[in-house]
């Protein structure tokens, strides 16, 4: 297992390149089942849960391999398995989504029931009950899902949860209605530019898809799709954390590739905390005052301030001149951080959903664990400034969604390393 070693105090300055979209990528790979054909992706990042799709998606008979240009081809060659085990399904969650594209192309699929994560419980009983209103049948045998259906057909829902839209389930009901027979509602739909970007994927395949990216997605099914050549969004997540990275370390980076228009909520809030943000050539500059002011923020699904972006934010108004409060309004769970954050230095308390923060003059380097993947982009935030040395274990759930995070902030100065542990 590797670990970071970041001695703190380094000020950020440089340019950033922005990779493609983790969380769009992997529905979009996911999607490509549904094709004949074969897709050409761009902007796929290097990342282990890429890795993980690749491996789940050769074992349904499709041909993934990664070109030397950096995109990766995907064609379907054997549609006969229709089987997510329990090992890959464990290790990446978002491998539920091969759900819908099975259902629909091969009429079933058998998918492990994911267990809950670091992060919380994540239920997924929204897709299964979009599956169900698209007409399929589903069974619990064994810890896993059985889902069938001869033709799938269209049909208006509701996918709303307790805690809002869901973005894998709106996803998973978006791709298997392309091929239902007519028409597909999905009200209270997730408006994720992800979400967006698998929509856009599809229609260029051949799907028939409108007012994806708001709350109503409209699908006409198709007869069937064939695969195209297609430019993953960039990652608005990384884009954030790069930005407070920016901020955390009084320094001013030039972040390319990157979506201002996917980041309002974002640099909303990062503004009131006295961060300075400018658009430049379809990128940002980003850099910051002195003096970080606190702040109020409830997490919330897009356009709100992401939950992704919630723990690296607590680093930040960690350093704020006085109190903040976070609140956690998508996995009210979501708080491993908080501990590690506080060994550092960090004057963060708990209570439910919410987390007080009171800021303090600064942060000191410690040994400190990796617990998921955005909680340790905060413990490299806090790395990054802290007084010394902080050693940072088990850095593997950071490998799953920042593509070579270490030499991307070592390229603009910081002081970072990749030892084994
Ligand atoms: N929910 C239900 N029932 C369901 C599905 C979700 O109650 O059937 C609840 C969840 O428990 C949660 C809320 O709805 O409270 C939102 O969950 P959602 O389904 O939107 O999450 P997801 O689709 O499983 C994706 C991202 C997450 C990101 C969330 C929220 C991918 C691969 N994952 O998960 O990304 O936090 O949307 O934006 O796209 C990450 O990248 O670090 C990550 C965890």
């Amino acid at each position: 297992m590797d670990q970071f070693i970041i001695n703190g105090g380094a000020r950020l300055r440089g340019v950033v390149p922005i990779s493609g979209s983790k969380n769009a990528a992997l529905p979009i790979m996911a999607a490509t089942l549904l094709t004949e054909g074969e897709t050409i992706l761009r902007g796929v990042p290097l990342l282990d849960d890429v890795e993980s799709l690749s491996v789940l998606l050769r074992k349904l008979g499709a041909n993934a391999r990664r070109d030397d240009d950096g995109a990766i081809r995907l064609r379907v060659e054997d549609e006969q398995n229709c089987v997510a085990e329990y090992e890959l399904v464990r290790k990446m969650r978002a491998s539920i989504c091969v759900m819908g594209p099975l259902l629909a192309r091969r009429h079933k699929a058998q998918i492990s029931m994911p267990g809950g994560c670091a992060i919380g419980d994540r239920p997924i009983d929204l897709h299964l009950a979009g599956m169900e209103n698209l007409g399929a049948d589903v069974d619990l045998i064994g810890g896993d899902i059985h889902l069938r259906a001869k033709r799938l057909k269209g049909a208006e829902m509701f996918l709303g949860g307790p805690f809002g839209s869901t973005v894998l389930g709106t996803a998973n009901v978006m791709m298997a209605a392309c091929l239902a027979e007519g028409t597909t509602i999905i009200e209270s739909a997730a408006c994720e530019p992800e979400v967006a970007d698998v929509a856009n994927y599809l229609n260029a395949c051949g799907a028939r898809i409108s007012g994806h990216g708001t709350p109503r997605i409209t699908i006409e099914g198709v007869k069937s799709l064939k695969g195209c050549e297609y430019t993953i969004i960039p990652d608005r997540i990384e884009a954030g954390t790069f930005m407070m990275a920016a901020a955390i370390t009084n320094g001013e980076l030039t972040l390319t590739n990157c979506r201002m228009d996917h980041l309002l909520a974002v640099i909303d809030r990062l503004k009131a905390v006295g961060v300075n943000i400018e658009r430049k050539d379809g990128g940002a500059v980003v850099s910051s005052a002195r003096r970080l002011e606190p702040i109020t923020v409830a997490t919330q699904p897009f356009p709100g301030f992401p939950t992704d972006l919630q723990a690296q934010l607590m680093a930040l108004l960690s350093l704020a001149d006085g109190n903040s409060i976070i609140t956690e309004k998508v996995f009210p769970d979501r708080f491993l951080h908080v501990a590690e954050l506080n060994r550092l230095g960090a004057r963060l308390r708990k209570e439910g959903q919410t987390v007080v923060i009171e800021g303090v003059r600064r942060l000191i380097g410690a040994p400190v664990m990796a617990s998921d993947l955005r909680a340790s982009a905060a413990l490299v935030l806090a790395g990054l400034i802290a007084k010394g040395q902080t050693r940072i274990s088990r850095v593997y759930h950071i490998d799953r969604g920042y593509e070579a995070i270490e030499k991307k902030l070592a390229a603009v100065g910081a002081d970072i390393q990749r030892m084994a542990e």
